[in-house]
């Protein structure tokens, strides 16, 4: 069975079918990406996976358990962790705090109001904290450890979101858009990163639109466009697909 099952999925806004009978299936241990042009449903597609918002029709399993409509931090202790394309980083707290946070989601809801007004750290909070260190520094982010949020650069704060959705010890992480806005440099580096996490174990889903990270990362490729599935494969597969050349990689070029 495969760890992440999605069968008929739709989405509308009103008359706008973002999500349109979407079909797929991720292997646990592999790298999955979802390509398409701008407005072809990809983020649509992650916010419903990632419990952001209810489909309209079809079906989302996870290890077979239906999960279509349940709350993001349920989905959080279930495993389900991801990154926004437009950052959702707390800028009125540290670096630190930010991955603190993660952890939270994927414990009680309820710690979270007292973790930070606490006048000494719990056990539980400094183990907290340590792992939220060891994770800054698993993302390369140990020079901002005691950084305010509001302090870094846009480099630095892909990565934290990153740090964060760790913090939750997915099964499986959706980055959306992970490399975008960065610089050739930084976006090896980023390549580098989901290369080690997927290595690590944890099963990946991506939203990039930088094709040579894309083709050389992914053991699977879904390609949408207009909110429809257009194509799936290898990456190869996918290059190759007429549909998938004349609808997407013809536009970019
Ligand atoms: N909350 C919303 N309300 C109304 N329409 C929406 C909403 N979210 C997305 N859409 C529409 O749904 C379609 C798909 O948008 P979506 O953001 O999923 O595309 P995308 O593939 O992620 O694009 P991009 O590559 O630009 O990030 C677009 O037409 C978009 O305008
Ligand atoms: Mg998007």
């Amino acid at each position: 069975m495969a760890l992440l099952e999605v069968s008929a999925l739709s989405k509308a806004f009103g008359g706008v079918m973002a999500v349109q009978d979407v079909a797929f299936s991720v292997d646990a241990g592999v790298v999955y990406s979802v390509i398409g042009p701008n407005g072809a449903g990809k983020t649509t597609l992650f916010n419903l996976i990632t419990g952001v918002y209810t489909p309209s029709g079809g079906d989302i399993r996870l290890d077979g358990e239906a999960i279509a409509g349940v709350a993001p931090h349920r989905l959080a202790q279930k495993g389900v962790a991801r990154t926004f394309q437009n950052l959702q980083v707390c800028m009125n707290l540290t670096a630190l705090e930010n991955v603190m946070l993660g952890a939270h989601l994927a414990l009680d809801r309820n710690l979270l109001k007292g973790l930070f007004r606490a006048p000494g750290l719990t056990r539980a909070d400094a183990a907290l904290r340590d792992r939220a260190a060891e994770l800054m520094r698993y993302v390369g982010l140990d020079a901002y450890r005691a950084s305010a949020a509001s302090a870094m650069p846009y480099g630095a704060l892909k990565r934290l979101e990153i740090a964060r959705a760790l913090a939750v010890q997915p099964r499986i992480l959706f980055l959306d858009e992970p490399a975008a806005g960065l610089n050739p440099k930084e976006t090896t580096e980023i390549d580098a990163l989901v290369r080690k996490i997927a290595d690590s174990g944890i099963t990946v889903v991506l939203v990039e639109h930088d094709m040579k990270m894309v083709m050389n990362i992914s053991d699977r490729i879904l390609v949408l466009d207009y909110g429809k599935k257009l194509a799936e494969g290898s990456a190869r597969e996918v290059r190759r697909n007429p549909a998938v050349i004349a609808a997407y990689l013809g536009k970019a070029a």
